[in-house]
């Protein structure tokens, strides 16, 4: 992700340092950068000269003098809480007290990650989405120590960089995408284990029956099934729920890692990069039976304040590539729909996680069910 977010910074004509521990991924970076930068110019994104872009990027070791004098440093190493930490307690001693210090975790605690530093107000998450320089988001998180002027400071930079950043009020962990994510992931793997669809149908459920760009298991190989299971694991270790089940954790210990390895759930060569998902597969599950408990987690997000209604359909749909927000998905199949989904899938499986939250089952009490009824999570015209 480091790279990707480098190359999202210099595109947008900021002076980028990159600081990796061995010159062989600083140079597998160089290589990314220059791959991803010139296929942009192919393609007609980037006026610019390629060359322009990439001199605004310069490769460094030492981390003292890679800081030195930066405005906002962006940490994005393996999800590994003491080496985040680590890392923190030397930036806190390299770099002046008036840089802003993100770190780009997708699941961690930006509240744990701060402890290292001596002013933990200058601490905020910006979690990037793979690939950054495609994928639209970025979600801005306030730790419990954030101070407004950090949180404004990041917001207006990670705004400038022709993203929509969103904020994330409260340190949850997973944030907002990830967790909607996870729950997805989870009940795309108890489907397959409970026999009721093949990983491949799954697949075919989501990607042609919701238009998803990609189905739950092939974004599981191209994420890279390791980092998926810290994921979890960081999720789960942290009081989220998650289906007992080994269908990852056997991949991992093979070292069968996804797309990067060459297999994970599909198998990837040079002459074949993508997964091949037959179309004819698609039906088997109904799309909304497998993001209903994504829809589930939403509501749980916006009844605990850690974002509105609105920013997690943004979210989705610009973190995730979704054709619409998972909200506004939810208010087209129904929330009655949703909740029967939710009560068919937790009898059926036993997985206690798929209790309906309660402000769904007020909402569709209230008779306030979707597009149908004019009112769901958004208000519709002509329901
Ligand atoms: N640099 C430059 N261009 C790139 C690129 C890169 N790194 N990666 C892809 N592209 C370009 C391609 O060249 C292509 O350009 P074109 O349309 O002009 O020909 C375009 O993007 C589309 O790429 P592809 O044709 O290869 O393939 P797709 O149409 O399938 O798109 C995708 C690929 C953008 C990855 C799309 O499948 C997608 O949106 N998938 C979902 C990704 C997603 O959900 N990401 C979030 C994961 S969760 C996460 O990151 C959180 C973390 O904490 C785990």
């Amino acid at each position: 992700m480091g790279h990707g977010i480098a190359e999202v910074l210099a595109l947008s004509g900021r002076s980028v340092r990159i600081r990796d521990v061995d010159q062989r991924f600083l140079d597998d970076a160089r290589r990314k950068i220059e791959w991803s930068v010139s296929r942009l110019h192919e393609k007609g994104r980037l006026k610019e000269d390629t060359e322009l872009v990439t001199g605004r990027i310069s490769y460094h070791l030492n981390l003292s003098s890679a800081v030195k004098d930066c405005d906002m440093v962006i940490e994005a190493v393996p999800e590994d809480l003491e080496l985040k930490k680590g890392i923190f307690a030397d930036l806190s001693r390299t770099t002046e007290p008036s840089t802003v210090l993100a770190t780009n975790t997708s699941c961690l605690p930006i509240g744990e990650i701060a402890s290292a530093v001596r002013e933990p107000s200058r601490v905020v998450g910006t979690h990037f989405f793979n690939p950054p320089v495609i994928m639209k988001l970025i979600e801005v998180i306030r730790g419990s120590s954030t101070s407004d002027e950090t949180v404004k400071r990041t917001l207006a930079l990670m705004g400038a960089l022709g993203k929509t950043a969103i904020l994330v009020r409260r340190d949850v962990p997973g944030f907002v995408v990830n967790r909607v994510l996870a729950r997805m992931m989870a009940t795309a793997r108890v489907i397959v284990q409970s026999g009721m669809a093949t990983i491949t149908e799954v697949d075919a459920s989501l990607k042609y029956g919701a238009n998803l760009p990609m189905g739950p298991f092939e974004l599981l190989d191209y994420i890279g099934l390791d980092t998926h299971n810290f994921v979890e694991n960081a999720l789960a270790e942290r009081g989220f729920a998650m289906p007992a089940g080994d269908l990852i954790s056997s991949k991992v210990r093979a070292g069968t890692l996804g797309a990067k390895t060459g297999s994970g759930f599909y198998v990837y060569s040079k002459e074949s990069p993508k997964a091949v998902i037959p179309r004819e597969l698609a039906g088997r599950v109904p799309a909304s039976l497998v993001l209903s408990p994504s829809v589930n987690e939403a509501v749980w997000l916006v009844s605990h304040d850690v974002a509105s209604a609105g920013d997690i359909d943004l979210s989705t749909a610009l973190g995730l590539g979704f054709p619409k927000g998972i909200l506004t998905m939810a208010d087209e199949w129904g929330l009655d729909v949703v909740l029967e989904n939710l009560e068919s899938l937790k009898k059926s499986t036993g997985e206690k996680w798929l209790e309906p939250e309660p402000a769904l089952r007020d909402k569709v009490e209230r008779g306030e069910v979707g597009a149908k009824s004019g009112m769901g999570f958004f208000e519709h015209s002509g329901g």
